[in-house]
């Protein structure tokens, strides 16, 4: 992906809780846009296989919620994990982790990830199309830095997870305000 580059304009369906609603499920569908995420604001987002994946699970996002401190003085106002999964998915691996600070992103129907260029076939594992996994800052919607790893493809045998880390995209945005 070139750098200056929006990202795409979609919608996403999440559902969010709604205590005037009763029963045991007090949800309702909230759509959001893109803009909602990612207007008047400076923010990383990464992207990844898929909701309770071991790495994922285990690494990275545990690990940038550990980290949200130290992204937040470096002049990062939100961080979003966005999954080709649905919104009761990813709720449910948002409880899960006790996630506190990032905010997830349902992109169920895949259509963020394909726009962005970073859908591939997983059909390998029976997971289907799925994100590649990526993460970007981006700034007022305009992606500032890319981190991609590897080796982007269908099916492919391995999960590279090294470039999209927080740990590395933390020491770039560190080397790049002190350069
Ligand atoms: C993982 O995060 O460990 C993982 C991701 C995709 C497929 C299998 C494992």
């Amino acid at each position: 992906m070139t750098m200056d580059r929006r990202v795409p304009s979609v919608t996403f369906r999440t559902r969010v809780r709604d205590e005037s609603i009763e029963g045991p499920n007090p949800y309702r569908w909230e759509d959001k846009t893109s803009d909602d995420y990612f207007s008047s604001k400076r923010v990383i987002l990464f992207s990844l296989p898929g909701a309770f994946t071991p790495t994922c699970s285990t690494y990275q996002l545990p690990d940038f919620e550990n980290l949200y401190g130290e992204f937040q003085k470096k002049g990062i106002d939100e961080i979003y994990c966005l999954s080709v999964n649905d919104a009761f998915v990813m709720n449910a691996w948002g409880k899960a982790t006790g996630l506190q600070k990032v905010k997830l992103i349902p992109d169920g129907s895949g259509e963020f990830t394909r726009k962005m260029g970073m859908l591939v076939a997983k059909d390998n594992l029976g997971f289907g199309l799925r994100s590649w996994r990526y993460a970007a800052v981006i700034k007022n919607g305009v992606v500032e830095q890319w981190f991609e790893e590897d080796g982007f493809s269908d099916n492919c045998e391995t999960d590279p997870y090294g470039v999209s880390s927080p740990q590395n995209i933390l020491e770039t945005l560190k080397a790049s305000a002190s350069a």
